[in-house]
């Protein structure tokens, strides 16, 4: 079983996106039983909220439905988790200041170096307008595809 978890800023665009799309993805093949799937964010500042409207509006027209409160990344889950799977370069940045040891470094990646059109950063939603939620929802799709074709090839 491979623990995955996605994270951003908020916990309430991109990586509530990600761990929905992921999950929507392995149902689909039915690999269900191989993933353990989370997220949350770097901040608490939303802890309990269900993920931005915009977001679940712009996923739910795609056909993936997040379902999600959010919540802060904390210590355990870099113990627990196989994989952390940062949106920016801050959020990555602020991740591994978490780590303990060298094997919690090597756990710590970006979306989209997955992503088949190039890496960067999964560009933040938050104060923009609807076209930057597609935008989001057309990168996160496409990385996390790469991102199960690669885990599967395993
Ligand atoms: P997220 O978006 O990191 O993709 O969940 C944001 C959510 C909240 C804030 C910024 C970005 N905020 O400033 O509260």
């Amino acid at each position: 079983m491979k623990k995955i978890m996605f994270v951003c800023l908020g916990n309430i665009c991109r990586s509530p996106l990600a761990h929905a799309v992921f999950e929507h993805i392995i149902t689909e093949q039915g690999t269900e039983d191989r993933y353990l799937v989370d997220s949350s964010g770097t901040i608490g500042y939303h802890r309990g909220e269900p993920a931005d409207g915009r977001m679940r509006e712009t996923a739910l027209a795609r056909g993936v439905r997040i379902d999600h409160r959010s919540q802060q990344l904390n210590a355990r889950h870099l113990r627990e988790f196989d994989l952390i799977i940062c949106m920016d370069a801050q959020n990555k940045s602020d991740v591994l200041q978490l780590a303990e040891d060298d094997h919690q470094l090597e756990k710590i990646q970006m979306l989209r170096d997955y992503d088949p059109q190039g890496p960067g950063d999964v560009p933040d939603p938050y104060y923009g307008g609807k076209k930057g939620f597609e935008t989001v929802f057309d990168i996160v799709m496409r990385s996390c595809q790469a991102l199960y074709r690669d885990l599967q090839g395993e």
